[in-house]
C-alpha cells in the first residue's frame, strides 16, 4: 500500500484496524496542532480576544471550502455529539410529535434523542432497517453487481435499486406526525453508507426536518454539504480526516439556521458587535476554551491533498472488501452488503466494514485473546442480537495488517 505508517505516532506493536472509532492524526497535523497551542499560550489575550473571530473564520472558510458549503453555514464543535445535541435540543418537539431514525444508529445519539423524547414526551422510533446477507448462490450474481456500483454524486456511492429499496424501508415509519428524520451518512455498527441523499429530498417534500449525523463521512467519502440539503449536518473531522481530537462541526442550512439555540449561552448571544452570521455567533464562542484542534483542521485538509488521499482511499477501500471477504470465508457467513442485491456499499465502497461473526462467539472474551494475544486492535460489535467485527483501514495500514487479523481469527477458531 503506501508507506505512510511513518506519519502516525501509533504504537508500533499493535496491530491497529480501528480507525473508525477515535481516529488517529499525523504528525504534520498534530505539530500544527500543538504550535497553535504555543500561540495561545504566548499571548493569551491577543490570541482568544483580537484574533479569535478571525482565526475562527479562516478555520471555517476552509472547512467550507473542503465541504462546499459556505464559512458561515458552520460552526466548530468539539465533537458530533455535540452538534448534534445542539440540533435536538433546540428543536420545538413536544406531546404528539415523532422522530425517526433506524437501528442502525450510534448508541450515544440513540440516548440523546430517547433522553429528550422522555422529557418532552414526543416518540423516538427505530426503524429496522434490513440488510442482506447474501445467500452462496446470489453470492456470485451480487459480486457482478456491485462492480456496477457508481459514485453516482458527489455524496454517494449507490445503485438506484438500494435507494429506492432503503427509502420504501424506512418511510413505512413516517406518519403525518413524523417531524424530524435522523439517520447516520454511515453507520457505526454496521459500516453502511445509507443513501441520505433521497430520503432528504422526500422528507422536504413532505416538510420533514432532516438530521444527518456524518461522524464517519468527511475524509472518508466525498460530501458537499450545499448540494446534500440537509437540514443540519453534524460531522467529526478527527475520524477520517485525521484533524486532531476535538474538531468536529455542526452544518445548518440558511433557511434552517434560526431554528437552533445555542447550546452554551455566552457573549455571542445579543453580541456587542455582531459578526456577519448570527448562527456562528450564537455557537462560535462558548467561553474560554482550546481552539487548536479547530486551527488546525486546515493542515488536516492539506496533508491529505499532499498524499494523494483520493488514492489512499481507494486502495483502503479495497483492502477492506478484501478483508471482509477473507473473514466471511473463514466463518462461512455471507457478507453484510448493504441492501437489497448487495445494494449499497458494504466492501467495495467504504473503508469500514463489518462482517457477521457466528452466534456462537463470545464477544467479550475474543476481543481480550485479540489484544492480550495477538495485540490486535479491532471492535467487536452485538448489534440487533448479532454478532459483529468492523474493520477499519486507514492510509497507515497494510496487507499485512489485515492478513495477521484474520490468521488469528483463524487459529482462534480452530481451537474454540
Ligand atoms: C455514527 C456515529 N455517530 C456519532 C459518533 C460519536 O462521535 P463523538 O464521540 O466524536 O461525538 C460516532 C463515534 O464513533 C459514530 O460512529
Amino acid at each position: 500500500m503506501f508507506n505512510l505508517r511513518r506519519y502516525f505516532l501509533l504504537d508500533p506493536s499493535v496491530t491497529y484496524l480501528n480507525h473508525g472509532s477515535f481516529g488517529a492524526t499525523p504528525r504534520p497535523v498534530l505539530r500544527a496542532y500543538q504550535d497553535w497551542q504555543r500561540q495561545l499560550e504566548r499571548q493569551p489575550v491577543e490570541f482568544l480576544g483580537r484574533r479569535f473571530r478571525d482565526l475562527m473564520s479562516a478555520a471555517r472558510a476552509a472547512l467550507g471550502d473542503y465541504l462546499g458549503t459556505a464559512a458561515d453555514n458552520l460552526v466548530y464543535t468539539t465533537n458530533v455529539t455535540e452538534s448534534l445535541n445542539i440540533v435536538a435540543r433546540s428543536l420545538d418537539l413536544g406531546p404528539g410529535d415523532e422522530v425517526l431514525s433506524t437501528d442502525h444508529e450510534y448508541g450515544a445519539l440513540d440516548r440523546t434523542w430517547r433522553f429528550l423524547s422522555k422529557e418532552r414526551r414526543f416518540k423516538y422510533i427505530n426503524q429496522p432497517i434490513s440488510f442482506t446477507t447474501e445467500t452462496t448462490e446470489n453470492a456470485e450474481k451480487n459480486k457482478k453487481q456491485r462492480t456496477k456500483i457508481s459514485v453516482d454524486s458527489a455524496n454517494s456511492v449507490v445503485n438506484s435499486f438500494s435507494i429506492q429499496h432503503f427509502v420504501d424501508e424506512l418511510w413505512k415509519g413516517v406518519t403525518p406526525r413524523t417531524r424530524v428524520i435522523f439517520l447516520s451518512h454511515i453507520t457505526s455498527p454496521t459500516a453502511l453508507l445509507f443513501p441520505v441523499e433521497a430520503v432528504i429530498r422526500r422528507a422536504r417534500r413532505a416538510g420533514i426536518i432532516t438530521v444527518i449525523d456524518g461522524a464517519h463521512a468527511p475524509g472518508q467519502i466525498p460530501l458537499r454539504l450545499d448540494d446534500l440539503d440537509a437540514d443540519f449536518y453534524g460531522g467529526n473531522l478527527h475520524k477520517w480526516l485525521c484533524a486532531p481530537k476535538g474538531a468536529g462541526f455542526l452544518y445548518a442550512r440558511p433557511e434552517a439556521q434560526h431554528l437552533l439555540k445555542p447550546l452554551v449561552v455566552s457573549w455571542g448571544y445579543e453580541a456587542e458587535i455582531p459578526g456577519p452570521s448570527q448562527f456562528v455567533d450564537h455557537h462560535e464562542w462558548t467561553g474560554t476554551r482550546d481552539i487548536a484542534a479547530f486551527l488546525s483542521v486546515p493542515a488536516a485538509i492539506e496533508f491529505q491533498q499532499e498524499h494523494d488521499w483520493e488514492n489512499v482511499r481507494r486502495a483502503c477501500r479495497a483492502l477492506a472488501h478484501e478483508a471482509q471477504e477473507q473473514i466471511c470465508a473463514l466463518t462461512q457467513r455471507p457478507p453484510i452488503s448493504g441492501f437489497e442485491n448487495g445494494g449499497t456499499t458494504g466492501g467495495s465502497g467504504l473503508q469500514m466494514v463489518a462482517a457477521p461473526l457466528p452466534d456462537s462467539v463470545d464477544l467479550a472474551a475474543l476481543k481480550a485473546r485479540l489484544y492480550d494475544e495477538y495485540r490486535i486492535e479491532v471492535p467487536l460489535i452485538a448489534w440487533n442480537g448479532r454478532k459483529l467485527i468492523r474493520v477499519s483501514v486507514q492510509g497507515y495500514n497494510t496487507r499485512q495488517d489485515v492478513g495477521k487479523l484474520v490468521q488469528a481469527l483463524e487459529e482462534l477458531q480452530s481451537a474454540a
